[in-house]
């Protein structure tokens, strides 16, 4: 069923079969969203579905409050250190409740088309994944998904960084924001100097993407967040670290084990988890790709645990980590 396509008049019926509440006051979009999650858009949950009980196990005034202690045997039974070959919405739910530190997630941004776009002036051919082609609404019940799992596996007062561009940013935000009323610390932009030109000439040239930094709490409670402040200004000639941040492209040297179109520079993730983690915490990568947080993490004494679904990634991923853990022990010796 395509709710964009069908008349206010009929969205409205559309709820009243299927029993749901409190529909009678939303506008059009709310009443689409409200009809492909089942999950009341202002925070009420009208109807007990299997998805909605998954969203009332995740809801704001649940999740929060509960202090979970990732106590030794609870974490004994992670993967930590480890990536895992998979679909991270199978692989989340068997992760129990409240035991990382902070999310780096850098999910499918719903970019690609099936046929990407080329120029003659260059080999660059606009993305063309088909882990990152979604409909509309599959889009929005698949970062649902995810992000539900995430901020309950996540400790309360986590960080959770979330990448995006235009294409992603504002379903990424809305979820955070308006259904799960997390803290929103601040968006992140990373500026790329040379970034790729644009093959039509009907826009700016893309050269932007966002980080979201949220804090897994209500917006209101949220306390206690990392953040190490003395650190990043440090790292920016003693002065307060901004949130522009202006980092090219990753380098050649970071894709020798092979290419991945949305690979992100170490020095973007490095950022992340020296300003948001502290030693020893637990990071999440649900959506690993080439490892590049694993990577970062253990070269600064993060443990973490990595998701990847596609096998030639997990394959690049693990050459990295290798590599990156022999350095460590050269570095020890
Ligand atoms: C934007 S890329 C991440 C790139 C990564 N930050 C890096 O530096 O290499 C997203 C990755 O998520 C993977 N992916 C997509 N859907 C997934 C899912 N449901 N579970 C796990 N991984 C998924 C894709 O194969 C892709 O490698």
């Amino acid at each position: 069923m395509n709710f964009h396509q069908m008349r206010d008049k009929d969205l409205r019926k559309e709820a009243k079969k299927r029993g749901l509440r409190g529909y009678s006051s939303l506008n059009k979009a709310q009443l689409i969203q409200y009809l492909a999650t089942e999950v009341h858009p202002l925070g009420q949950i009208s109807k007990t579905t299997a998805a909605s009980e998954k969203q009332i196990q995740a809801a704001p005034s649940e999740a929060v409050g509960r202090s979970p202690k990732s106590s030794d045997t609870t974490l004994e039974s992670l993967p930590v250190n480890q990536i895992l070959s998979g679909d991270c919405l199978n692989i989340l739910p068997s992760f129990p409740d409240g035991v990382f530190d902070c999310c780096i997630a850098d999910p499918p941004f719903n970019m690609s088309k099936k046929k990407g776009l080329g120029w003659a002036f260059s080999s660059h051919v606009t993305m063309q994944e088909g882990w990152d082609i979604f409909s509309k609404d599959e889009y929005f019940q698949f970062t649902l998904d995810w992000v539900t799992e995430v901020l309950r596996v996540l400790k309360p007062n986590g960080n959770i960084f979330v990448f995006g561009s235009f294409h992603s940013i504002f379903t990424l935000g809305f979820i955070l924001q308006s259904i799960f009323d997390r803290r929103i610390i601040t968006q992140i932009v990373w500026y790329k100097p040379n970034a790729q030109p644009n093959i039509t000439c009907r826009m700016f040239t893309e050269s932007t993407e966002f980080i979201i930094w949220a804090v897994n709490n209500e917006s209101k409670k949220a306390k206690n967040w990392a953040f190490n402040y003395r650190r990043m200004k440090a790292m920016n000639n003693n002065k307060q670290m901004r949130n522009m941040w202006e980092i090219p492209l990753i380098k050649p040297s970071e894709r020798k084990y092979g290419k991945h179109p949305s690979q992100k520079p170490l020095a973007v993730v490095e950022r992340l988890i020296l300003a948001g983690t502290n030693e020893g915490d637990l990071v999440l990568a649900p959506f690993a790709g080439t490892g590049t947080t694993g990577v970062v993490a253990s070269k600064h004494n993060r443990r973490w645990v990595m998701i990847e679904k596609e096998e030639a990634y997990t394959q690049i991923a693990k050459k990295r980590l290798d590599e990156s853990f022999a350095e460590q022990a050269n570095n020890i010796e």
